[in-house]
């Protein structure tokens, strides 16, 4: 039995179809975010090699992905590959660089019917070639789609992204096209890596840590956290949408007071 945290309990007795069916009953979040920890755990309780936990999540991603545009997500980002994972092994490294390539040569053709689009954050020109060379055939083939956004955080890290954002900025500031008073939130927010997505609604971070790493912090500020005890690998729809079921009985309220409390 995995534990969800933070009072995320689930109703066990639904089915797959029927929580998929309550869950397009209300507003399903637009934005969904995963920290898919737990590769390495997975494999070690097998005595596997760390890499082999690696690619059975390759396939957790696979499920997620599908379910999340069966319902309706409007984007998915993966963290994949973070700015500090440079430290791992070169063995771990060649490997995940290595995952990109195997999932979109055996998950672009169904991707493309499913009207899913690519896309990727993260400085990806640092990525091995033939990592770089699968992200730019999917993102190209996919970028007239219009269902989900499946969006890859590779060689990802929220400080890398904001220093680059200030830069950016400052840039602009020096040449002229802004002055320091047009910095405010918003300015900030469209020099971001995800300036063309909506803020998460909801972050999933499985393994059991209950830690951002370098997330999207940015981002997340009124972002809804959900975790659990699950690896990345034992993962699944179930999880995915009772995660989605918790989110939507949360009360968002942003700072303010909603409804009832405002009298
Ligand atoms: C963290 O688990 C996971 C990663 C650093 C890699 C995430 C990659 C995947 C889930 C594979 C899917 C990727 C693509 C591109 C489809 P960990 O290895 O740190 O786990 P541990 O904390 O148990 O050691």
């Amino acid at each position: 039995m995995f534990k969800n945290f933070l009072g995320n309990k689930a109703n066990t007795a639904l089915t797959i179809e029927q929580r998929k069916s309550e869950c397009m009953r209300e507003a399903v979040p637009s934005h969904i975010a995963i920290i898919m920890d737990g590769n390495g755990r997975w494999a070690k309780k097998r005595a596997l090699p760390r890499v082999a936990g690696h690619r059975e999540g390759m396939k957790t991603v696979k499920k997620i992905t599908r379910c999340a545009s069966e319902i309706g997500v409007k984007a998915l980002t993966v963290y994949a590959f973070s700015t500090e994972n440079w430290k791992r092994p070169k063995d771990e490294v060649d490997f995940l660089m290595r995952l990109p390539v195997d999932f979109l040569d055996t998950f672009l053709p169904e991707l493309i019917e499913r009207n899913v689009r690519v896309e990727t954050i993260g400085d990806s020109s640092v990525l091995p070639l033939h990592t770089q060379k699968a992200l730019t055939e999917a993102m190209e083939t996919t970028k007239h789609n219009t269902g989900l956004v499946l969006n890859f955080a590779l060689n990802y890290g929220s400080r890398d992204e904001m220093v680059k954002a200030m830069k950016a900025i400052m840039m602009r500031v020096a040449e002229g096209e802004l002055t320091a008073e047009q910095v405010d939130e918003d300015c900030i927010t469209a020099h971001l890596m995800t300036a063309h997505l909506p803020e998460p609604d909801l972050l999933i971070r499985t393994s059991g840590e209950v830690r951002l790493s370098n997330f999207m912090l940015w981002q997340l500020a009124y972002t809804e956290l959900w975790f659990t005890d699950m690896l990345w690998p034992d993962f699944n729809e179930a999880a995915f949408l009772d995660a989605v079921m918790s989110y939507q009985k949360r009360n968002r309220r942003y700072g303010g007071l909603k409804g009832e409390e405002t009298k």
